[in-house]
């Protein structure tokens, strides 16, 4: 494949990461979520190259090549290949349109960062090659194959929220997006002397795949236990709290407690939302705030880390909200800010956290932005 600099190609994808307000680990349950993509993303150069079979793919940030023939597919022993031969594989058993490509990407998202790089990175792939080779896909197929792939070939059992986000974005709008029906509506954010500010911890703790997988498999648990006397319920989504505590005495204290967050946190997002459409930031932030507390206590997946970064905040005025996001053990928080503060807040708290941790911590604004998109380019800007 020609080096970089001497790419032609024939389409750009832009793929952005998201960050989600609130609604944590209530996708995969059937629940709500308020997610936003964001304007930091991966970008795809994509040519057919001629070939029935051959793909060529450049990881620029890596310097890595991955050379896929189509019709040999299988999971791969390094990490990130499994993203896109998952992806090719989803694409295959849905068209056999899929011919041989080169792709150069380029990504501005930190991999584990809790920005969801992973689902930037599926769903670009799979918008590029849909576009590449008119597979008429639409975008909700875009996002569930990508959630499928990461499923099979990466083994995260995740939720539908980072797909959907990543694809369906728009521009200083957050989707309120309800996992069940899979419909959602856009929330105009008005941020006025806000901002959203990102901290990433830049840890990320072993196990947190395993960790994820169990989180799900202990919500399904409870579901069964829930249908021992509620026959019809199929997802936390329809239990509600008088119906926990009705069965709690079946359940072990472990099962109740993250069956109670997700009852809780659905309860969160639906009031989130609320308060997002009458633009009170502040108690918008306020259930940020408890969202990180049910995921600290109740859910168990936060780390000293992120929970250092959200108790620092706690006593700044200027802080109206911040909580972990993403699957857990490590990645960013989420937190929003007046303006004035951002740069002196920087500082202040990479110092604290350089001092209790060792680690430099890195912090950055982000706004709601357009989700996944391409841009065809004529012969002449080819050249
Ligand atoms: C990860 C998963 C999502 C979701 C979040 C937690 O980002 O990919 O599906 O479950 O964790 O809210």
């Amino acid at each position: 494949m020609n080096k970089e600099n001497n790419f032609s190609p024939e389409i750009i994808v832009a793929s952005p990461g998201r960050i989600n307000f609130i609604g944590g680990h209530t996708d995969y349950n059937n629940g709500f979520v308020l997610p936003a993509a964001i304007d930091k993303k991966i970008t795809f150069k994509f040519r057919k190259n001629g070939t029935a079979n051959i793909c060529n793919v450049h990881s620029t940030n890596y310097n890595k090549y991955l050379v896929v023939d189509l019709n040999t597919i299988k999971p791969s022993i390094e990490g990130w290949e499994n993203y896109i031969l998952g992806v090719l594989q989803q694409l295959l058993n849905r068209s056999d349109l899929v011919k041989g490509f080169d792709c150069v990407i380029s990504s501005e998202l930190a991999i584990g960062s809790g920005l969801s790089s992973s689902a930037a990175l599926e769903c670009g792939l799979a918008y590029g090659i849909n576009e590449l080779f008119d597979l008429g896909l639409s975008k909700l197929e875009i996002a569930k194959l990508s959630r499928d792939a990461e499923h099979e070939y990466v083994g995260t059992k995740c939720g539908i929220m980072d797909q959907y986000a990543s694809v369906f974005g728009e521009e200083n709008k957050v989707l309120f997006l309800d996992c069940l029906s899979l419909e959602y509506r856009l929330i105009p954010m008005q941020l006025t002397d806000y901002r959203v500010l990102i901290i990433n911890t830049n840890v990320e703790h072993n196990l947190s795949t395993s960790n994820y997988n169990t989180r799900r498999e202990q919500c399904e648990e409870g579901v069964e236990i829930i249908r021992k006397k509620y026959e019809s319920i199929s997802s936390l989504r329809e239990v509600t709290l008088k119906i926990l505590e009705e069965v709690k005495e079946l359940m072990s204290p472990v099962i109740y407690q993250r069956c109670l967050y997700i009852v809780q946190e659905n309860e969160r997002v639906q009031k989130a939302a609320e308060y997002l459409k009458n633009n009170n930031l502040k108690n918008f932030g306020e259930l940020l705030y408890q969202c990180h507390e049910g995921l600290r206590y109740q859910y168990e997946i936060s780390c000293e880390e992120l929970d250092f970064l959200v108790d620092y905040s706690k006593d700044k005025d200027f802080v109206i909200g911040s909580r972990m996001m993403g699957g857990g053990f490590g990645g960013c928080t989420v937190n929003i800010i007046q303006k004035d503060f951002v740069e002196i807040y920087i500082k202040e708290i990479s110092q604290a956290y350089k001092d209790k941790f060792n680690i430099k911590l890195d912090a950055f604004e982000v706004a709601p932005s357009k989700g996944t998109n391409h841009q065809l380019l004529t012969v002449q800007e080819n050249k």
